[in-house]
């Protein structure tokens, strides 16, 4: 029982922005499928982009901050969308492990973009992030996409944020399902395990859609070749960079059956799943990650039974973790905001 949070109360799963757009900071590392994520969130009329914050991950922090500058060029977003540049490496004992060969030729697949001369901003990304979070306390959705070291350094440095920040919705871990970094790790969690540990324990509600959704949810065809015949430059990138991942799985799908080519979009699904949360399955629970094994550093564990009488461990009830996903669901609504 080592729980230090201080418990904040889950917020029901109900689809963003009905009401007016929701407030949210993105921090990335593209990376091909953070790509597609950033362009379905600027396109979706239920979320209001206020800045996006750069990770180095997928490649060097100059590599996915040029990508992400490219990327908001590409999406229309506004010129004074903020952009930052965030941590370039680890905490502590960290090693940072390129995902390259996933991400190919330019870290987005060759995808050739014209490079932006869009500002970055002098202020670090903590700050960016510090600043958007203050301005609009207990509004904004924080969505992380890379290794989690710049968030992290987020808590860390501003204890306000977390009590401020709306929630944390994070593509990360293979809860109940093998790893996709090691056997029982994901790459981001991998990446820097000790940030993502900081994270897990900063009492911030989360919304966490690891491997186990995210390897169910594959784009196949049906979605990727409208998209490449698309009149939107948009639709027709991001069916370019569907692609690309498709070539990068290997074997049959998630389900076993099939063969078919098709895309795990890890991030375009935490974007989504934020937009509409009945694409997933969800189980509650606290969740931490391990930070001390041999074998399992970067692990997220998941106690379902966190904060009810069964409890195994103090940990408090912060955290809803996908399961499952809606492959179709997620095909239909790239089709439907970006074809
Ligand atoms: C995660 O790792 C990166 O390669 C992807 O961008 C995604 O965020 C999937 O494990
Ligand atoms: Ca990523």
């Amino acid at each position: 029982m080592d729980d230090v949070d201080e418990p904040r109360p889950l917020f029901p799963l109900e689809p963003a922005g009905a009401e007016e757009p929701l407030p949210v900071v993105v921090d990335c590392d593209p990376g091909v499928d953070d790509a597609v994520a950033l362009l379905l969130a600027l396109a979706a009329p239920e979320l209001d982009v206020r800045a996006v914050t750069t990770t180095a991950g997928n490649a060097s922090l100059d590599v996915v901050t040029a990508n992400a500058a490219r990327v908001l060029d590409l999406a229309g977003a506004r010129a004074d969308l903020r952009l930052a540049r965030g941590a370039a490496g680890p905490l502590g004992r960290a090693r940072r492990e390129r995902d390259a060969d996933v991400h190919g030729v330019g870290a987005l697949g060759g995808l050739d973009l014209p490079p932006s001369s869009r500002a970055v901003a002098d202020a670090s990304a903590v700050d960016v992030l510090a600043r958007a979070v203050a301005e609009w306390p207990g509004e904004v959705v924080l969505v992380a996409l890379g290794p989690l070291t710049t968030v992290a350094a987020l808590l860390a440095l501003h204890p306000r944020a977390a009590a401020d920040l709306r929630e944390v919705v994070l593509m990360g871990g293979a809860a109940f399902c093998e790893g996709n970094a090691t056997p029982t790790t994901e790459f981001n969690l991998r990446c820097d395990p000790d940030a993502a540990r900081r994270v897990t324990e900063a009492g911030v509600p989360l919304r966490v859609v690891p491997l186990d959704a995210t390897q169910r949810a594959l784009v196949g065809r049906g979605t990727t070749e409208p998209l490449l015949a698309s009149d939107d430059a948009r639709g027709r990138a991001v069916g370019a960079l569907l692609q690309h991942l498709s070539t990068r799985r290997r074997g049959p799908d998630a389900t076993g059956a099939g063969g078919e080519e098709a895309a795990a979009v890890h991030d375009a699904l935490a974007v989504a799943a934020l937009l509409d949360p009945s694409l997933c399955t969800w189980v509650g629970g606290g969740v931490r990650v391990e930070t001390a094994g041999e074998l399992t550093r970067g692990e997220l564990v998941v106690d379902t039974t966190a904060g009810t009488p069964r409890a195994r461990t103090g940990w408090a009830r912060t955290a809803r973790v996908a399961v499952d996903a809606d492959p179709d669901g997620l095909g239909r609504l790239l089709l439907d905001r970006l074809a």
